[in-house]
């Protein structure tokens, strides 16, 4: 039964990804400057900053790791994961950005500048320091609801010297509305932790209260599962929402005033 259930979940993976495919356009078929600038300056930037070879330094020693963490599950399972007893290595291969992503997130906020981020799902806190190493001058909360998980991304910050993280730890459904208060305009957002259609909704609400209209929100595994991929059609179609960018793996979502409401489906 648990195996028909995961090809079920592959098979229909498979299916969202052929119709993303299907879909995808590259910059050529992209008519708004500010989104071809975006693939331009961004997607298609393929310089290395000198944090990257930092950050994959740790990643790396953190596949060495053979010690293993008690893990408190608060979000959606794992696929790969089947008790609470999880190798350091693991959590690194299955639960952690892959750099290309990582490093575009990197990318999004040396361009965009954003001066206060959130990230819900901080894990290892591998992603959390290229979020801190793209803008020492922001301030990044990264939540994470795991404590043994947390004292390891602890670890993360102080190894890679980075003093712009706060790691708030704790259930983000107590987590979350306990921090916004703090927080004047929320100017960047990752969502990458309980990927459930209505936890998902809920975090986006709460954080659009601080959200203006340069903020961005990027959403992680928009096509995980049905639940997913319903809650991101709901985003699109939130009022307040003007632009939308598909990439598969990230869903981008931009707040712009005056402008058509647009959602790109891109190749990357
Ligand atoms: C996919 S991982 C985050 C990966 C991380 N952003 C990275 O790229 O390295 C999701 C994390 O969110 C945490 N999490 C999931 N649901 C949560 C919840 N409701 N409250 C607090 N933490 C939660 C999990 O413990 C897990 O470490």
């Amino acid at each position: 039964m648990v195996q028909i259930i995961r090809k079920d979940r592959l098979s229909s993976r498979v299916s969202k990804y052929i119709s993303y495919k299907k879909k995808a356009v590259s910059k050529h078929k992209v008519h708004s400057p500010f989104v071809f600038d975006l693939i331009v300056d961004v997607f298609e930037n393929e310089n290395s900053y000198y944090s990257f070879p930092a950050v994959e330094l740790i990643r790396k020693k953190l596949l060495l790791t053979k010690r293993t963490l008690t893990v408190e599950d608060m979000g959606a399972g794992s696929r790969v994961f089947k008790s609470n007893q999880r190798k350091i290595k693991d959590i690194v291969k299955y639960s952690a950005q892959k750099p290309k992503y990582a490093q575009l997130l990197f990318k999004l906020v040396n361009y965009y500048q954003p001066n206060t981020i959130l990230e819900l799902g901080t894990s290892l806190g591998l992603t959390t320091a290229y979020l801190a190493k793209a803008r020492k001058k922001a301030k990044v909360y990264t939540f994470e609801g795991s404590p043994e998980i947390g004292e390891v991304a602890k670890n993360t910050f102080k190894s890679l010297l980075i003093k712009n993280a706060e790691l708030v730890q704790g259930n983000f459904s107590e987590t979350l509305p306990e921090t916004l208060p703090k927080i004047a305009v929320l100017d960047f957002a990752f969502f990458d932790g309980n990927h459930q259609k209505k936890p998902t909704l809920e975090y986006f609400n709460q954080c659009l209260e601080k959200a203006n209209e340069q903020s961005i929100f990027v959403f992680d595994d928009i096509h995980w599962s049905d639940e997913m991929t319903e809650a991101w059609e709901e985003i699109k179609k939130h009022p307040e929402v003007t632009l939308t960018i598909d990439i598969f793996q990230f869903g981008i979502v931009f707040f712009r005033k005056g402008v058509e409401k647009q959602h790109f489906v891109l190749n990357y």
